[in-house]
């Protein structure tokens, strides 16, 4: 299955991504997760990366481009992936069936997770994230046993610079500028996949596997 994740900040994406792809035995392959492994080790794409995360901005779309048609070269994209977070502008868009073309290969699904507003702002601002293994967890929705270390590794959690409440706002109107319009631009091409992502994270999962078994993904 090949496939794309699409949702406001919040939405669930890495959440979902992560059973989804685990589910189907594909590779997860999250633009934001590689940008932040990239800041941590301080290469010369994460310094160029950072400056914009930080501003809740897009990076620029060529160097995202380029890193994701390397990530899907590699040999583990070969049978199927899911994207978490990319496309996420029309150009970005248009340069995946480029890439997919000179694979020989298309995408079967984007699956769209919809969400309000309200509930976006309550996930982002609860989120702590795993310094070691990079799993996201909520202080009142999904909490650890003990707030400050994960339990899946035992690594620190800390909370993303970007989800201060001013970036989040500046996020979603990126979002809602520069990434919706591609909903429309998937449904136009029949491939878009529309579930509802409020309720509990297991709900949700079992909504995203059945929508994209029903679209033959
Ligand atoms: P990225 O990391 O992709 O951020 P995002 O799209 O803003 O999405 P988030 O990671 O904030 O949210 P999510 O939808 O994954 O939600 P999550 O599952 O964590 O990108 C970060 C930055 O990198 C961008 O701003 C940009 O600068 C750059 N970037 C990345 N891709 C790019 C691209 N293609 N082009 C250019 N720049 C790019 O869940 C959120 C919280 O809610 C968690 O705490 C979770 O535990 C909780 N939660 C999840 N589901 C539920 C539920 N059902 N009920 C209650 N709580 C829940």
């Amino acid at each position: 299955m090949r496939t794309v994740l699409v949702g406001p900040p919040g939405a669930g994406k890495g959440t979902q991504a992560n059973f989804i792809a685990k589910h189907f035995r594909i590779p997860q392959i999250s633009t934001g997760d590689i940008f932040r492994a990239n800041v941590t080790q301080e290469t010369e794409l994460g310094i160029a990366a950072k400056k914009y995360m930080d501003a809740g901005d897009l990076v620029p779309d060529e160097v995202t481009i380029a890193m994701v048609r390397d990530r899907l070269a590699e040999k583990d994209a070969r049978n199927g992936f899911l994207l978490d977070g990319f496309p996420r502008t029309v150009r970005q868009a248009e340069a995946l069936t480029e890439i997919l073309e000179a694979l020989a290969t298309t995408l079967d699904a984007v699956l769209e997770l919809a969400v309000d507003h309200e509930e976006v702002v309550r996930r982002l601002s609860g989120r702590r994230t795993c310094h070691g293994c990079g799993r996201n967890w909520h202080v009142e929705f999904d909490k650890p046993a003990d707030k400050d270390v994960c339990d899946a590794c035992g690594g620190e959690l800390f909370r993303r610079d970007d989800d201060s409440p001013e970036t989040v706002r500046h996020r979603l109107k990126v979002y809602a500028d520069q990434t919706a319009p591609l909903v429309a631009h998937y449904e136009r091409a029949g491939l878009l996949v529309r579930i509802d992502a409020s309720g509990s994270v297991e709900e949700i999962t079992e909504r995203a596997i059945a929508a994209l078994e029903a679209a033959g993904a």
